[in-house]
């Protein structure tokens, strides 16, 4: 089976390029390497021992992307390419739809071209907004705050009216908030602007390159006033996509499912636990909240556990164990 993964360099996919190349699949990555570094390939080579393609290509460039569906003819896409920063979807819109929404459309079209008809896409928990019941399940309204959250939206909208219509299939994965790391410490989370998530911002703390933990908010409604989420260890979410690829074997043609744990940790839980692990104090700062964030997003993931077949195994001090390896191994990420 031949799989391309758009955005395969990223955090996310190269974890599931591990996974992939483990289970034996024919892998191409595209990636424009706006996020990530060629410095993965060996990273990958060398937990794996496996060869995979790599293409430096843009998902929006049409004729670029068509030469490597012609050379390589997947059978299925993976698509993990796009922007992901829920403040920069405030500061610069347009370049949430272009590469999110206009990026999708081109690549549905040259999977079209070249008769490409299964893709499981990478959405995100954001597409809830402000839950009004916890744990959410898939059948909770879907109200994102922020343009991030509408670019993955519409893109979840595009890939359902583009299976119905060619009777193609999808699987629609909205991830919770994926933390951690391999475990060889040699693949991790890199980000080229200054990181928004939870984790990263504690690693750079933990490593000196920050002198405090911002914590943004500590009167939600929450046991400690800060805000809650599913931490899911990065290694369970990329195994997630490989049960993906087993439910295109079955009769439905397109379905989405939440990719999380269905446990939530609050920030002050999560400093806590980190401080544990790697034995250091992480100085912290409250500050006031932040625009678009929620109080407490929490999944339910049993429909992943009944229909993929898969749940997460991994426990959050695994991922903050591989986290604190990665960090200490790599503390400029993949530029050492
Ligand atoms: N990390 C999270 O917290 C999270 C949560 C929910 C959903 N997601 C989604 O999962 C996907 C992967 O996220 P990630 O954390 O691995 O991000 P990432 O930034 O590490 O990876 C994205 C990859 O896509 C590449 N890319 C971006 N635009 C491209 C383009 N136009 N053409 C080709 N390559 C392009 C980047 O260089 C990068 O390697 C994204 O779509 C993101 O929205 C991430």
């Amino acid at each position: 089976m031949r799989i391309l993964l758009t955005g395969g360099a990223g955090y996310i996919g190269s974890h599931t390029l591990v996974e992939l190349l483990a289970n034996k699949y024919k892998v191409c990555v595209v990636d424009n390497l706006s996020n990530s570094n060629i410095e993965f390939i060996s990273r990958v080579q060398n937990i794996t021992k496996k060869e995979f393609k790599f293409n430096l290509v843009d998902i929006c460039d049409h004729n670029a992307l068509s030469k490597v569906f012609e050379s390589f003819r997947p059978e299925i896409v993976i698509h993990f390419a796009g922007s992901k920063s829920v403040k920069e979807s405030f500061d610069n819109p347009l370049k949430y739809y272009k590469n999110n929404v206009f990026g999708s459309i081109n690549l549905l079209n040259v999977m079209d071209k070249y008769s490409c008809s299964k893709i499981i896409f990478s959405s995100s928990a954001t597409v809830y907004g402000n839950p009004e019941y916890l744990p959410i399940d898939e059948n909770h309204k879907v109200s994102p705050s922020n343009p991030y959250g509408h670019s993955k939206l519409m893109v979840e909208k595009i890939i359902k009216d583009w299976s119905t219509t060619y009777n193609n299939k999808s699987c629609i994965l909205r991830y919770f908030n994926p933390i951690g790391a391999h475990e060889s410490g040699l693949i991790g989370e890199h980000s080229h602007d200054h990181p928004n998530n939870l984790l990263p911002i504690i690693e750079n703390v933990f490593i000196g390159k920050e002198n405090n933990l911002k914590i943004y908010g500590n009167n939600y409604k929450t046991p400690d006033g800060s805000g809650i989420r599913d931490y899911i260890h990065v290694v369970d979410l990329a195994k997630s996509h490989v049960a993906g690829i087993k439910f295109f074997d079955g009769t439905k043609s397109s379905d989405v499912f939440n990719i999380g744990t269905g446990k939530g940790n609050s920030v002050f839980e999560i400093v806590s636990i980190y401080e544990k692990v790697a034995k250091k104090n992480i100085p912290y700062v409250v500050e006031g909240r932040r625009k678009g964030d929620i109080s407490e997003s929490v999944a339910d993931p049993s429909k992943a556990r009944t229909k993929l077949s898969w749940k997460a195994e991994l426990t959050i001090e695994d991922a903050i164990k591989h986290s604190v390896n990665w960090k200490l191994k790599n503390p400029n990420g993949y530029n050492n």
